[in-house]
């Protein structure tokens, strides 16, 4: 396992640009499935959740690989396997959406189910329930989601998927996949508007589906009998595009943010002009502009943030806004309403100096907060992102633990914040205690061999290594 170890107080210059989304990824990939012709996707990010979605799709049966310009080609077999399991699922919950595309391509599914995670309760009766009005018998038997399709395949239909939180992003890309080969029209009501799967919409149609809607809450799939195959490059990363643009506006510096979508970051930008953050922003970059941290007024306002579904403040930035909070002049309040308990990293932030006290889905933060180094524990792909932010700008030296957790959605995230300036490296964290030796560092890019030699590590995933 390895750990950053950061020196805080650098001020970020340069340019970054952003990689491929993963969330948009993952079920492209999926939808591989349900042709045997090949789909190439360019930009597919180099990380470790796409390296265990090529896992479970190689499971399948299908061929995967990465070709020397980095595009990843799939393609699936023409009589897959039919049963996806719980060693990878327990991994990546991206990888359930694997069961719409195998039911509605092989009339039959077993998939793993993906159980709760450290961001809280997540379950899936909202695709169980997309792909039951589909025609299918579902069961769950010993862990596992056992589908079948009726005699004829399935057959569209209309439905409303919106559960308690609203719509649900995996869920709607299942149900989607699934519709597409279905007899007749299926209309799904309160679809997810995620730009994640409009992308997906868009990868089907290149397929030969023919989906229309997207983006908004009512999606019309009309069934066809066959799809081919398509070459797809995925929309930027949004959450990485925040991310690093949350970096630049923390230390102050001047950051540009290129290769991504500001139309898909409306809500973080206008609350960062509430914040009275100065940014500049173009058709595919934005900016932070610099200014002086150590002129408290200049610092950020406090500001409020709900997370709720596209195009509403999304959950997967919620960490890293709070981190921003921690310097802002004064109490703000951030409320989770997707995943209530995705709160891991506020003891993480307290560590390092921050005043947050939580209530209920909501966590009040008291800034400026004069953060400073010490050793803190990743526990989930977005908590460890705040954590790296608050070490860029925390005094003295943060080492982060468990940063595998980070490997899983941003690409040599070290490598890219050490070239705008940040000074922080990757160490192998069983350095043995008490050595004068400088410890080692290390570059990490996933690869295909990589992820399987990982999979054979004596050390094996910890219980908390589960999918966000
Ligand atoms: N929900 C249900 N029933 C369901 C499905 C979801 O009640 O059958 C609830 C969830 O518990 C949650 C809400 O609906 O409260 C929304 O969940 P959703 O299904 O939209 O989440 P997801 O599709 O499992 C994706 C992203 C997450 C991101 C959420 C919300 C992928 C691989 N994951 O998860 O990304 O937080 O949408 O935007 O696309 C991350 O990247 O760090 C991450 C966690």
């Amino acid at each position: 396992m390895d750990k950053f170890v950061i020196e805080g107080g650098r001020t970020l210059r340069g340019k970054v640009r952003v990689c491929g989304s993963k969330n948009a990824v993952l079920p492209v990939l999926a939808a591989s499935l349900l042709s045997d012709e090949p789909l190439v996707i360019p930009n597919a990010p180099r990380l470790s959740d796409v390296e265990s979605m090529l896992d479970v799709l190689r499971d399948l049966g299908s061929t995967a690989s990465r070709r020397s310009d980095g595009a990843v080609l799939v393609q699936s077999a023409d009589t897959p396997a039919d049963c996806a399991s719980w060693d990878h699922v327990r991994k990546m919950r991206g990888s359930i959406s694997v069961l719409g595309p195998l039911l509605a391509r092989h009339g039959r599914a077993v998939v793993s189910q993906p159980g709760g995670c450290v961001i809280g309760v997540r379950p899936i009766d909202l695709h169980l329930k997309g792909l039951r009005a589909l025609g299918a018998k579902i069961e769950t038997e010993h862990g596992y989601v056992v589908a079948e399709a009726p005699k004829g395949g399935l057959k569209g239909d209309e439905m409303y998927l919106g559960g308690p939180q609203g719509s649900t992003v995996l869920g709607t890309a299942n149900v989607m996949m699934a519709a597409t080969l279905a007899r007749g029209r299926t209309v799904i009501h309160g679809a997810a508007c995620e730009p994640e799967v409009v992308d997906l919409g868009d990868c089907l149609n290149k397929m030969g589906a023919k989906i229309s809607g997207l983006g908004s809450p009512r999606i019309v799939i009309d069934g066809v009998e066959r799809l081919g195959g398509a070459t797809h490059a995925v929309i930027p990363d949004r959450i990485e595009a925040g991310t690093y643009l949350i970096a630049g506006v923390m230390t102050g510096g001047a950051v540009r943010v290129e290769n991504c979508r500001p139309d898909h970051l409306t809500v973080l930008l206008e609350r960062l002009g509430e914040a009275r953050v100065p940014f500049q922003q173009g058709p595919d970059w934005i900016a932070s502009v610099p200014y002086d941290v150590r002129d408290r007024a200049r610092a950020p306002q406090p500001t409020d943030v709900t997370t709720l579904p596209y195009p509403a403040f999304p959950t997967d930035l919620q960490a890293q806004w709070m981190a921003l909070m921690t310097l802002a002049n004064g109490m703000s309040v951030i409320t989770e309403t997707i995943y209530s308990d995705r709160y891991m990293h506020v003891a993480e932030l307290m560590r390092l100096g921050a005043t947050v006290r939580r209530q209920g889905a909501s966590a009040i933060v008291l800034g400026p907060a004069p953060l400073s180094g010490a050793p803190v524990m990743a526990s989930d792909l977005r908590a460890s992102a705040a954590l790296v932010l608050a070490g860029l700008v925390a005094k003295g030296t943060t080492e982060i633990h468990r940063v595998y957790h980070i490997d899983r959605g941003y690409e040599r995230i070290e490598e890219r914040l050490r070239a705008l300036g940040a000074e922080i490296k990757r160490v192998d964290d069983r350095e043995p205690a008490g050595t004068d030796e400088p410890p080692t560092v290390k570059t990490v890019v996933p690869t295909e061999s990589g992820a399987k030699a990982a999979k054979r590590k004596p050390t094996g995933a910890p219980a908390t290594r589960r999918a966000t």
